[in-house]
């Protein structure tokens, strides 16, 4: 069936089919409320979420179907020692589909492995965020009109972040893309992304000012992320990169008039509270359309819309 565990094993003309879909729920709601009925989702989240996990919940109830799952493994059967893949082969017995995050990468694949249905990769450890990309590409085509010759700046955590890494590799696959990185050193993209976004002949740049990003680059959209405290090996090492970079409307005044801002959240304080109020300011509308966009997935899968995943191989783009 169609796992969801790296947007890679679909094509673009897929995702815009979630994403179109996506946008006729988000007109008509009502429309779609019994899609899902007597169908049965399973969360199985072994990391903290409110967004993800929360839209997920929203989405199947709203398709008319039901949940299960757990929110905490010290509620369950993880506490006592069960694995990953026992854990997934009894609960997706009991569901038509089942949504996991965990904080080790490679976790929704192995789960996968062993479902006896399919599996949504909610977030695995500082690797990837599908569904997140999906709603990122939901509001990009809401606001901005089009996902392709757009130039986008990622800023803060890239090493870590889950969101940006998905990202990179979804709109690496749209033509006329531009990519400028923000971080400090340490936190960087990690190669394996850079191999990704090479060869695909992307045009990317490394610097370390949001300041220069945000007066100099003509951004359409800027990516702040919050860092990844949990990821990090020492407090120290944390507390070197936590305050590095900081929208707040003395910077968002020197931005492009029509760059909007986007943040997968939760923030900390990588974007001052009254920067809100700027109409730029798309992370709420962006968390908002979370639900719509997995209501979206929800059916894509379970209607087997997406078709088996596929292994990329040759020229990706
Ligand atoms: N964007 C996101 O994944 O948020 P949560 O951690 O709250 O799910």
């Amino acid at each position: 069936f169609s796992n969801l565990i790296d947007l890679d094993s679909y094509s673009p003309d897929e995702w815009n089919m979630i994403v179109e879909l996506a946008q006729q729920i988000q007109k008509n709601p009502a429309l779609y409320r019994s899609r899902c009925s007597g169908k049965i989702m399973g969360t199985l989240f072994y990391e903290p979420s409110t967004r993800t996990q929360m839209s997920f919940q929203t989405a199947m109830l709203r398709l008319g179907g039901t949940i299960i799952g757990f929110d905490n493994p010290s509620t369950s059967s993880v506490s006592k020692g069960e694995n990953i893949k026992d854990t997934t082969k009894i609960v997706s017995s009991y569901a038509d589909i089942l949504v996991m995050r965990n904080p080790y990468e490679g976790s929704a694949k192995a789960a996968a492995l062993t479902a006896d249905c399919p599996v949504i990769n909610a977030g695995d450890g500082g690797h990837l965020h599908p569904t997140q990309t999906l709603t990122d590409m939901l509001t990009l085509k809401n606001e901005k009109g089009r996902l392709d010759h757009l130039k986008i700046g990622l800023c803060g955590d890239l090493r870590y972040g889950r969101t940006v890494h998905s990202q990179l590799k979804a709109l690496s696959r749209y033509e006329g893309n531009e990519f400028i990185l923000i971080s400090t050193p340490e936190l960087a993209l990690p190669s394996y992304i850079k191999d990704v976004l090479n060869a695909r002949g992307c045009t990317y740049k490394e610097i370390y000012s949001l300041d220069e990003a945000i007066t100099g680059e003509s951004l359409d959209m800027l990516y702040m992320t919050r860092i990844q405290k949990e990821r990090f090996s020492s407090e120290e090492e944390y507390n070197r990169q936590k305050d590095v970079f900081r929208l707040d409307t003395e910077k968002m005044k020197k931005a492009p008039k029509d760059m909007i801002v986007m943040h997968p959240l939760p923030r900390v304080d990588e974007i001052a509270m009254d920067v809100d109020d700027d109409p730029r300011a798309m992370y709420f509308t962006q968390a908002k359309n979370g639900m719509f966009v997995r209501m979206a997935l929800i059916i894509s899968v379970l209607e087997g819309r997406l078709g088996a995943p596929k292994l990329l191989t040759g020229t990706i783009k």
